[in-house]
């Protein structure tokens, strides 16, 4: 090294699918926490358009009138891993995307592929501006939005222990209620027509049943620097 600088180390750009309540998002945000690389949710912004379609009495059902308003909310993600924020026309929704009514609805809204587009769009230009790299997490980043990422991580787990933690989560809620809402959204997903909730071929697939959230963000974080090293 000239000058004595210190060695850069090149971006790095991490994909992270996988259904709901496999510990992506704990996962991710400590990844790129403990390796310096910005964190971006996107379940988060297509909660975020699903709460702004809501807010301004758009019909849901009717895709025609979700694809004409995709473009009209202006959805903006802060990546700071320590405290991601989201906010829409500058309100902060971090709160309002949580409720029952956006879980219930998202994902008919993010069926639809105007919005897909613009998400998709959005979520390209976050990755390409994060300065050392960026852990971007899931349904179809692997597969759609960052096909060429380093490194591409696929989460399962069995829909038990997928409810049990979600329940963990909300604090009183059925667990059998909250496995057949998990079921039935990952079918959703899964079954859409636009970039369905899928593992990549060339994505490490991580099956977290039964580690516990350290062992998974090991494990994760070793794969990450394993693929900086070169091997
Ligand atoms: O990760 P989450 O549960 O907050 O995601 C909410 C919904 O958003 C999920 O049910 C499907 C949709 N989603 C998607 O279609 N594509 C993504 N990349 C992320 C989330």
């Amino acid at each position: 090294m000239e000058n004595g600088a210190a060695p850069t180390v090149p971006a790095v750009i991490v994909a992270i699918d996988g259904p709901s309540g496999t510990g992506k998002s704990s996962t991710s945000k400590a990844v790129a926490a403990q390796l310096g690389l910005s964190y971006l949710d996107t379940g988060a912004q297509y909660r975020a358009i699903t709460w702004w379609m809501v807010t301004n009495g758009i019909d849901i059902d009717d895709p025609h009138a979700v694809a004409a308003a995709a473009g009209k909310a202006e959805i903006v993600s802060g990546t700071d891993p320590a405290g991601p924020t989201i906010t829409v026309d500058g309100v902060d929704v971090a709160g309002p995307i949580r409720t029952q009514e956006v879980t219930s609805k998202v994902s008919t809204v993010s069926a639809v592929p105007e919005v897909r587009s613009r998400i998709t769009e959005l979520q390209r230009s976050i990755a390409a501006a994060a300065p050392q790299g960026i852990v971007v997490e899931g349904r179809d980043i692997g597969t759609t939005v960052l096909p060429d990422a380093d490194l591409k991580i696929f989460l399962t787990a069995s829909a038990e222990a997928r409810a049990a933690r979600r329940n963990g989560e909300l604090k009183g809620a059925d667990v059998n209620a909250t496995r057949e809402a998990l079921i039935k959204r990952d079918a959703a997903d899964s079954s859409r027509k636009t970039s369905p909730l899928a593992k990549a071929d060339d994505a490490v697939e991580v099956d977290t049943t039964d580690l516990t959230l350290p062992q998974v963000i090991e494990c994760v974080v070793t794969l990450v620097e394993e693929k900086r090293a070169g091997k």
